[in-house]
């Protein structure tokens, strides 16, 4: 078959011992192999370093893969917030998250993240960098929490927004693809948000709230 661009560009890139290990965890223990894309990853680090964030949320955490790749770009007094419904993945990427050196920089709240988020909003935490990789039912209200939860300037990401095509295909309209579409409409026009959309790998969302 042929290269495709994707793999193109990550063929140019080092191996990534750290990265390769998580996802053979992942295959280890029959977890979903739904990892963000590796230039994604890349991405995320870049994104979190170049905007100088200090505060990190991430919604969803499956193994820790994204999660290493935003602790990558985080200052050494850096902090990153990882919400999972699972336990037994929370504590795995926590565990990934400790083998990669940043046990210290990261935290994890198990549970349904709209619960969490509240909370955080309660409790008064706002965050430079938020990314948004949970169920994609959520997403229009993740975006939501995640605007409330901004500092001003901050960086928001979210993975899929391409649904393996079902986003492009009229004939899906299962609920997920039907947020999905909304969320992508939402990222597009919102007036609070600077906004662009990625059509590599599975498709990104990324916004600058204003
Ligand atoms: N960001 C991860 C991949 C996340 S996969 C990475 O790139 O490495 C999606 C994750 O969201 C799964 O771990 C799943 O358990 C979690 N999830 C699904 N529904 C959720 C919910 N309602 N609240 C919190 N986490 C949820
Ligand atoms: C899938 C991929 C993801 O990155 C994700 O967060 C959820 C689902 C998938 O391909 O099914
Ligand atoms: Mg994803």
């Amino acid at each position: 078959m042929e290269k495709t661009p994707d793999d193109y560009f990550d063929g140019l890139f080092p191996p990534d011992p750290m990265l390769a290990k998580v996802k053979e965890e992942i295959q280890k223990r029959g977890m979903p192999d739904i990892s963000v894309a590796p230039g994604y990853g890349r991405l995320l680090t870049l994104l979190t370093a170049s905007s100088g964030a200090k505060r990190a949320l991430e919604i969803g955490a499956l193994a820790g893969y994204s999660g290493i790749c935003i602790a990558r770009g985080l200052p050494e007094d850096g902090r990153l917030t990882s919400l999972e419904l699972r336990p037994d993945y929370a504590e795995l990427a926590l565990a990934n998250l400790a083998a990669a050196g940043y046990g210290d920089r990261a935290e994890s709240i198990v549970g349904d993240a709209l619960g969490s988020l509240s909370r955080l909003e309660e409790e008064g935490r706002r965050f430079d960098l938020i990314f948004i990789d949970a169920d994609k039912e959520n997403y229009l209200n993740y975006l939501e929490r995640a605007i409330r939860l901004a500092h001003p300037g901050a960086v928001i990401a979210a993975d899929n927004t391409l649904l393996r095509g079902r986003t492009l295909n009229s004939d899906k309209q299962g609920p997920a693809v039907l947020a999905v579409r909304e969320f992508n409409r939402v990222i597009a026009t919102d007036p609070r948000l600077l906004s662009a959309h990625l059509p590599a790998y599975d498709g990104l969302a990324l916004a600058m709230v204003r």
